[in-house]
């Protein structure tokens, strides 16, 4: 479905526009293409929701705190149409996706509703003649080739997939953005080539599970993940590329050694764990066991030593025990994680593991986050010590969030950086580490700077 051209003379906005995202990486870059349409459209972008015309959300369902979140800015949503009733309210991504037409029943001043897969849809939703509710649900391909107004212009997102052909008991993901189609390798390369061209330095590949893109593509234009990666390395001008999420089931060496030996390819393998009881792993239908999750770690650091290992792991999954949570415990302990994202198990609508007995309580539950937060922060911050007299790559990304007269960056390990220097936003410097904690590193700059 091609989005329609822009139909604003150039002279008069057709209306503005402000765009609210939760949720992960994915939705903030549908998000961002969001904006692009919009702004082919003619829209502006407005400083606040008040101000706005069109006012967005892209949603997000993967935990009931993040329903709940969105719902509580949905009233103020609810005010300010009731104000100017010309407003248009949207609610896309995947918490829309997960309760489908029940948007307008529960939400009846929601004018209009879009999963995950449709943005596009938003365009032809805004330029038909008579706006009534509506609602676009089905799956599609990737959705349209929209230009994206990117939040950095040195940072670029690229989708090599949507949806996710797993089914892991408690993710309602599958649901919300259907099964794995990936994209043909030559248009995310010529993507790529034109973000290069336009200023950008780091791209992040974006997919439910990395490692499996291109199972599904026609054999004359099939490529693997570790293959795809090659060619994006090759593309000049990209000094950095990093991917998101790979599955430690389909993880391979191939793509362990594409680290090695790709120069742009940064350093970092964010693999999720969700438990170390191998019991556990079963009944959440991960398909790997500790066993294989350890080796898989192994292999990153026979061949890469230095990478950093991030992970996501789940407490309180339903039936989790004592001992079952003490392998949790000990994997991290052994692996030593360079970051980890912790949550509370959180029953998702249709899952299997939301119909599955869960005679943990919440208190238990919550006393266990706090045991295995503490263990991943002290390794974390062991870890992070490895930097300290080192002098590492630093991305610029602005002034430092504590302090403005400060520097803030990324390191190729994904370490936050604050630091002291002149450098501006979009330049690699190199910058002495004095300093680590559980979550940044702090330093000073080095006077020389590399171009990518
Ligand atoms: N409850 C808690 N955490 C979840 N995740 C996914 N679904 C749930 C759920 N129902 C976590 C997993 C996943 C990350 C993105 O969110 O750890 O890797
Ligand atoms: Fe992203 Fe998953 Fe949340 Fe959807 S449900 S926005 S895919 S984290």
């Amino acid at each position: 479905m091609p989005v329609p051209a822009p139909y604003g003379t150039g002279l008069e906005p057709m209306g503005s526009y402000h765009v609210t995202t939760f949720g992960c990486q994915m939705n903030e870059h549908d998000s961002e293409r969001m904006k692009g349409m919009l702004e082919s459209l003619g829209y502006e972008e407005a400083a606040g929701r008040a101000d706005a015309d069109l006012i967005l959300f892209n949603t997000c369902s993967i935990r009931e705190s993040a329903d709940n979140r969105f719902i509580a800015h949905l009233g103020e949503a609810k005010r300010l149409k009731s104000e100017d009733p010309e407003r248009i309210v949207g609610v896309g991504g995947c918490w829309a996706q997960s309760v489908k037409d029940e948007v307008f029943e529960r939400f009846p001043f929601v004018d209009v509703a879009f999963g995950p897969g449709q943005i596009h849809r938003l365009a032809e939703f805004l330029t038909q003649d008579s706006l009534t509710a509506q609602g676009y649900f089905e799956f599609e391909d990737f959705s349209g080739h929209l230009p994206a107004k990117r939040e950095r212009e040195f940072q670029g997102w690229v989708q090599i997939s949507v949806g996710c052909n797993c089914r892991c008991a408690y993710c309602i993901v599958p649901q919300t953005r259907g099964r794995e189609v990936s994209r043909d390798p030559h248009e995310l390369i010529a993507e790529i080539e034109r973000l290069a061209a336009d200023g950008v330095t780091e791209v992040t590949l974006l997919g439910q599970n990395v490692n499996s893109y291109g199972r599904d593509l026609p054999k004359e234009s099939r490529i693997t993940f570790a293959e795809l990666l090659g060619q994006v390395d090759a593309v000049d001008g990209i000094g950095r590329i990093r991917y998101t999420s790979p599955h430690p089931k389909d993880i391979r060496e191939d793509v362990i050694l594409a680290h090695a030996e790709l120069p742009a390819l940064c350093p970092h393998i964010h693999l999720p764990l969700q438990s170390g009881s191998s019991r556990m792993l079963k009944a959440m239908r991960r398909t790997y066991n500790r066993q294989r999750y350890l080796d898989r770690v192994a292999q990153i650091r026979e061949h890469v030593p230095d990478c950093a290992l991030t992970t996501d792991i789940i407490v309180g999954f339903p039936g989790e025990t004592e001992e079952d949570f003490a392998a949790t415990l000990e994997v991290v302990d052994e692996v030593g994680y360079d970051g980890a994202f912790t949550f509370i198990f959180s029953p998702r609508r249709g899952t299997e593991a939301a119909t599955m007995a869960d005679p943990v309580s919440h208190p238990v539950k919550r006393e266990r986050m706090e045991r295995l937060v503490e263990l991943v922060q002290r390794r974390a911050k062991e870890r992070a010590q490895r930097f300290v007299g080192r002098s590492v790559e630093v991305l610029v990304e602005g002034p430092s969030r504590t302090d403005p007269a400060r520097l803030r960056g990324r390191s190729s390990h994904n370490k936050t950086v604050n630091f002291e220097g002149t450098a501006q936003p979009g330049e690699f410097v190199d910058v002495e580490i004095t300093s680590a904690t559980s979550t940044t590193l702090a330093g000073h700059e080095k006077l020389l700077s590399r171009v990518p």
